[in-house]
This record gives C-alpha cells, sequence and structure tokens, in this order.
C-alpha cells in the first residue's frame, strides 16, 4: 500500500491594505455585494465579485428563498452572470466575503462544494487558474492560487 498526501500553500495577509490595490477595488466590490445580499432567513451575508482578463468586474450576493433549497449562493450568483453576459472572458480573481447577523466569524468564508464545483468548471474553461480571495471584517485574508486546491480529485467533464 502506498500513502499519499495532498497539500497547498496559501498567502495569508492581516490587513485589506496589505493587498495590491486591484485585489482591494475588487475586496471592497465584494463587501457591496454583500450589503445587497438577500439573505433573511439565514442572516448569513455573502458577496463576491468577479475580475475578468477583460477588466469587468461582476459582483452580486447569495438570494435567498422561503423554499430553502431554492437559495442560491453568491458565487452563483456572479458564476451565473459571468457566463451569460461574458461567454467568452475568462476569470482573474474571485474575491467572496460573508458576515453573520448572529455569530462573530473567526475565519474567512470558504465556498460550499457546490461553489468549488462551479469555479472549477470555470476553471476548465478557461484553462487557467482562478485566484481566490477569502476575507471577512475582523479576520485574517486567505488568498489562494486555484480552486483545484481546496477541491482535490475534483469531478471534470473529461469522462464523459
Ligand atoms: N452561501 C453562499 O452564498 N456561498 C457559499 O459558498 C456558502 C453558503 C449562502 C447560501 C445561504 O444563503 C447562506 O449562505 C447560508 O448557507
Amino acid at each position: 500500500m502506498k500513502k499519499k498526501t495532498v497539500s497547498f500553500d496559501y498567502e495569508v495577509v492581516d490587513t485589506i491594505e496589505q493587498l495590491a490595490e486591484s485585489d482591494q477595488s475588487l475586496v471592497q466590490a465584494a463587501r457591496n455585494a454583500m450589503q445587497k445580499a438577500y439573505a433573511p432567513y439565514s442572516n448569513f451575508l455573502v458577496g463576491a465579485a468577479a475580475l475578468l482578463h477583460n477588466g469587468e468586474v461582476i459582483s452580486g450576493g447569495n438570494m435567498e428563498n422561503a423554499a430553502y433549497p431554492m437559495c442560491i449562493c453568491a458565487e452563483g450568483v456572479i458564476l451565473s452572470s459571468v457566463e451569460s453576459n461574458y461567454p467568452r472572458a475568462s476569470i482573474q480573481t474571485i474575491a467572496i466575503t460573508a458576515k453573520s447577523n448572529s455569530v462573530k466569524l473567526m475565519e474567512p468564508p470558504s465556498p460550499c462544494g457546490s461553489c468549488r464545483q462551479m469555479i472549477c468548471e470555470k476553471e476548465n474553461r478557461q484553462q487557467a487558474p482562478i485566484r481566490i480571495i477569502l476575507f471577512a471584517e475582523d479576520t485574517e485574508i486567505y488568498i489562494l492560487n486555484t480552486i483545484k486546491d481546496i477541491l482535490p480529485f475534483s469531478f471534470d467533464g473529461s469522462v464523459l
């Protein structure tokens, strides 16, 4: 039997001011989107913003529904918007933030499994990694190089 290990490197910074200017703007776009999120059931507001290689920024927040399974994650909102408005554009960086009205976040938010799979599909389609910035107020900021780091053994269309 062989044993293998999966590990990955990511960057951590303490404050938004330590980010490059373009990342700071993207973080601000995600924050603004979070303020507009519609999350009356979970009270967990998520904002996401994608910087495209053409310079456009697409942002959005989670959108909940009284029929709970119909809730749409912020990442799903922006990925759908990118696909429908800029189908040929690739994404350079995605910033994701969240705040809870009931729990103090001690770590930055991390995309759920479905959103990881959606971001992975986009990476595969554009054949280039997407940087991901995860942050919340008063937490460290994580900068990931690719979604595949947090979606090991990902499923892709090559077997279909
Ligand atoms: N949510 C997101 O927007 N993104 C994620 O990656 C995880 C969860 C939303 C869905 C729901 O509106 C709320 O957060 C609580 O799960």
